[in-house]
């Protein structure tokens, strides 16, 4: 950008331009933990949940400079065009549809928006929108080339259907459009849905790739802990399928709507820390020769968990497993201590410290939850309750599905 269009951004644009930056980035967010669960492929599935949290941080850094010139925060753009684009994203036909949506058509136009922005609004004026939009520039640049290979490897296997290709073209005529993510582009008329458009319904099953092959074997009791070596493998190996609750933070985050943004903020970095914890057992069975795709995945957590609305699985993920989870780990810090086991020793520490964290915002979010449902109960009845169901139904391992 040249100096003569450094005015271009004028402070009423400005707070529009922000506003459409942080609903892409927000409603992305959404229709991702909406899909989470769905992708199979695992790199995918976990680059999904790391696009949900820098997202976060992102809408984080947009709503703490849109509160300062406009009010409310967050408001949903005066353009149409806009908003069937980000509604559409959610009915892909596939799971690289969507990507391919996303990561090609709609970050590509967002990172142009944003590099435009940073030089073309008041520099000292409007500093510190421009320093969040270069902290954004460097996740998303960073974003697309962690995605790239993931999508280039599956157009090798010819896993990119022509669906998603029609898919593909679909949200790039959307977005021309809406005018680009800047609506500042010459605007071309909307396209109509293409036939492989699939109306999107949440899902109640978790999906794995091929490489997955022991998808629904029962826990088994793990060997003793003075066993240590046998026990350390099964402690790494059920982290790796700690995907399970990413799985379920991400169906709260989608079907829990209207609560405050700070909910939604805690909820990202909660589903992300989940898949970092998977991803922990995955980096540790690697090291020790084992295949973490042999892990069984207990698809069938997700699936009885999914029969609870959503507070209730918030509720027994955060009071139930997370809160019971810490006598344990503190032995299991103390063992390796005393074997030498430095590794194993900081994995676990790490994660005690992202667990505290996730029971901190159990009990910040469960008062506001309830009530957001219109729970009656008083909270404490509530959690008991939630408890019994807990208790008697996934520590016994029983898990009974109601079949609908
Ligand atoms: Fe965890
Ligand atoms: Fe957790």
């Amino acid at each position: 950008m040249n100096a003569q269009v450094s005015a271009t951004i004028d402070i009423d644009t400005n707070r529009r331009l922000l506003n459409r930056y942080r609903y892409v980035a927000h409603e992305a967010m959404h229709l991702f933990a909406g899909w989470m669960p769905r992708a199979a492929r695992f790199e995918l599935k976990c680059e999904i949940g790391r696009t949900i949290w820098e997202n976060s941080l992102h809408v984080n850094a947009l709503y703490l400079r849109l509160r300062e010139i406009q009010s409310p925060a967050f408001q949903k753009p005066s353009d149409q065009a806009m908003v069937v684009l980000m509604d559409e994203m959610l009915h892909a036909p596939d799971e690289y549809a969507l990507a391919l949506a996303y990561y090609r058509v709609v970050t590509p136009s967002l990172i142009e928006a944003l590099e435009n922005h940073e030089t073309a609004t008041f520099p000292n004026s409007d500093l510190p929108s421009v320093y969040a939009i270069k902290h954004m520039l460097l996740d998303l640049r960073a974003q697309r080339e962690r995605i790239e290979p993931i999508l280039q490897q599956a157009e090798g296997a010819g896993k990119i259907t022509a669906a998603a290709r029609q898919w593909e073209e679909y949200i790039r005529g959307l977005l021309a459009a809406a005018g680009g993510v800047s609506g500042l582009k010459p605007r071309t008329k909307a396209p109509a849905a293409p036939a492989v458009r699939v109306p999107f319904k949440a899902p109640r099953e978790a999906a794995r790739d091929e490489r997955f092959t022991n998808l629904g074997a029962d826990f088994v009791a793990m060997p003793p802990e003075e066993e240590h070596a046998r026990h350390t493998e099964e402690e790494f190996e059920r982290y790796s399928t700690e995907i399970l609750a990413a799985e379920t933070v991400a169906v709260v985050m989608y079907q829990v709507e209207g609560m405050p943004w700070e909910f939604e903020f805690d909820s990202a970095r909660h589903l992300y820390d989940e898949v970092r914890h998977a991803l922990m057992g995955y980096e540790w069975m690697r090291q020790h020769g084992m295949d973490p795709f042999q892990s069984p995945q207990y698809l069938q957590v997700f699936r009885w968990r999914c029969q609870f609305p959503p507070v209730m699985q918030y509720c027994m993920l955060t009071m139930g497993n997370e809160v019971h989870a810490f006598p344990y780990r503190h032995r299991r810090v103390e063992a390796h201590q005393k074997q030498g086991d430095q590794l194993s020793e900081q994995f676990v520490r790490y994660d005690i410290a992202d667990e505290t964290q996730h029971v901190r915002f159990g009990k910040r979010w469960l008062p506001d939850l309830i009530k957001h449902i219109g729970e009656t109960r008083p909270l404490e009845k509530y959690i008991e309750d939630a408890l019994v169901v807990w208790e008697t139904q996934y520590r016994s391992g029983k898990l009974p599905v109601n079949v609908e």
